[in-house]
């Protein structure tokens, strides 16, 4: 029996023509991609993981060129794959057969910023690190931050609802976009690009296209409040015995930091071992079961300085963390910072991964790595846990030699009868994607799913976009 995570049969699309090709080589003179070489790296995904076999990426420039491919599109009856940076780990950033790739790569001009409210305005191409280094020349910073910062595009962090590393300090991007101009399915531009704080004419209809992953509309722009840049930041990387003592250290980070602290995550001792064995990453601090990275920003480093001294006093003579080190200068908070961030790149050397990014009640969620461990038992090659504990989000991890789908039927469903049993959620960051779009019901109501179809419905009634992604097979 196929998994529910593999790709339903074709949908009867169009296919592509030469008068289609000749329509899109005029409107995008240069920039309608057919060559197999340049295409390949657009129809395979982060994780390696999801091949389309697309024969077409479009490099729109303009708001105006995306609305004249999907008016066409629409009319034509093609199906089409928007596409950022391509860093995806849900297989929702390629196409499952031959759509056409709609990228926004070249959609990366910074419109305006604002220095005195700190609101940014921009193309959705633009990548998330190129934005920050912008930003820190003015003395602000994005409100996101992640791992995959150096490809991927704000667009695509809007489109899937991104969480990253300052969750915890500045909210998720459904607070910090205020606007957002949107292509639909049949070529018309919504703008509802505002950039003020408070709007509250109607409906919010930019919430329904933050975390839709493709599937309502192309997002061409997007304005963005962003936070003034921290004149102290120290980072903490800390060895714990258990993970009950982490989350008693995560609560006394709360009350003695408390407006200071900026991120709290965490990784398992497997995570260490292939930061060792894959990257070459050297523990900063002695082996551990569990480690710790706590942020603080602030704005005076005296102040910050003695709050972090006094929490990390009490943290060992509470024997609550057993080692640690810190760090204030930039080197070194980037080198802590990489023991974190570069797990999801060393899982990758380490075997064909199967990736599970759940949100539960913050104290259950290490015992779904240890139960998942017991249950799999040599089945895997590694398990491991990390992630954002601020947030309450587990990333659990599980490796083997190859694709294996005996293991994966052994992982999927229990994974997501455990999470549902705590009244969790099956994806807190990444999206549902391809993959785990049929494990849906896991985490919403039958009603909530078919309100979803029926919003689809009106906004793509031909269902071209991003087809097979993230709604279930049952409403199509
Ligand atoms: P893509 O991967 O290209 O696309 C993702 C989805 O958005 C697809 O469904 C696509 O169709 C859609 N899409 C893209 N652009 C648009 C657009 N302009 N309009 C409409 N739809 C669009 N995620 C987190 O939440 N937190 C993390 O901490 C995090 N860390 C990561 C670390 C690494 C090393 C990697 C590889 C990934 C990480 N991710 C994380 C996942 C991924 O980076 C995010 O989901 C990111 O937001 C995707 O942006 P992208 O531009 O690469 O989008
Ligand atoms: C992270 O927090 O590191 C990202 O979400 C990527 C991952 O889950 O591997
Ligand atoms: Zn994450």
């Amino acid at each position: 029996r196929p998994s529910p995570a593999a790709a339903p049969d074709r949908l009867p699309f169009s296919r592509i023509t030469q008068e289609d090709l000749a329509f899109f080589r005029k409107i995008l003179p240069g920039r309608a991609v057919t060559d197999p070489d340049l295409l390949e790296s657009s129809n395979v995904d982060w994780l390696k993981s999801v091949k389309g076999s697309s024969e077409l990426l479009l490099r729109p420039q303009t708001t105006e060129e995306v609305s004249q491919i999907l008016k066409y599109c629409n009319s034509r009856n093609l199906a089409v794959n928007p596409q950022g940076g391509n860093t995806g780990l849900v297989g929702g950033s390629v196409p499952v057969y031959d759509e056409i790739i709609l990228s926004t790569a070249l959609m990366n001009n910074i419109l305006t910023f604002d220095s005195i409210s700190g609101i940014l305005t921009c193309q959705a191409g633009c990548v998330l690190e190129n934005l920050s280094l912008y930003l820190e020349d003015r003395d602000y910073i994005m409100p996101l931050d992640l791992g995959a910062k150096g490809s991927c595009h704000i667009g695509g962090n809007v489109a899937t609802n991104a969480g990253g590393l300052r969750l915890l300090r500045y909210g998720s991007l459904r607070g910090t976009v205020l606007g957002l101009e949107v292509v639909l399915a049949d070529g018309r531009v919504l703008d509802c690009l505002a950039t003020l704080r408070k709007d509250n004419t109607g409906y919010d209809l930019k919430q329904l296209f933050i975390g839709s992953e493709g599937t309502l509309g192309v997002i061409t722009s997007v304005s963005i409040l962003c936070p003034r840049k921290p004149t102290s930041v120290n980072v903490v990387f800390l060895g714990c015995e258990t993970f009950e003592q982490l989350l008693k250290t995560f609560q006394l980070s709360r009350g003695m930091l408390g407006e200071i602290l900026s991120a709290f995550e965490f990784l398992d001792s497997e995570c260490m071992r292939l930061l060792n064995t894959h990257l070459k990453l050297r523990n900063p601090i002695s082996d551990c079961p569990f480690y710790v990275v706590i942020e603080t920003s602030g704005s005076d480093s005296t102040h910050d300085g003695e709050k972090l001294h006094h929490f990390l006093e009490e943290a060992m003579t509470s024997s609550l963390v057993t080692d640690g080190t810190v760090a204030t200068e930039d080197s070194k908070i980037k080198a802590l910072w990489s023991m974190r961030e570069r797990v999801t790149e060393a899982l990758t050397h380490d075997g064909f991964t199967y990736k599970y990014d759940i949100s539960l009640p913050v104290e259950r969620i290490y015992q779904l790595v240890t139960d998942m461990r017991e249950h799999l038992g040599d089945r895997a090659k590694s398990v491991v846990g990390y992630g954002h504990v601020g947030d309450g989000n587990l990333h659990l991890n599980v490796t083997s030699p190859a694709k294996d789908p005996a293991l994966l039927a052994a992982i999927e469903p229990f994974v997501y009868e455990w999470t549902a049993s705590c009244n969790g959620s099956i994806s807190a960051e990444h999206g549902l994607g391809l993959k785990k779009r049929n494990y849906i019901y896991y985490s919403k109501p039958s009603l909530a799913v078919a309100l979803m179809g029926n919003i689809k419905a009106m906004l793509d009634p031909k269902g071209i976009l991003n087809p097979y992604k993230t709604l279930p097979d049952d409403l199509k």
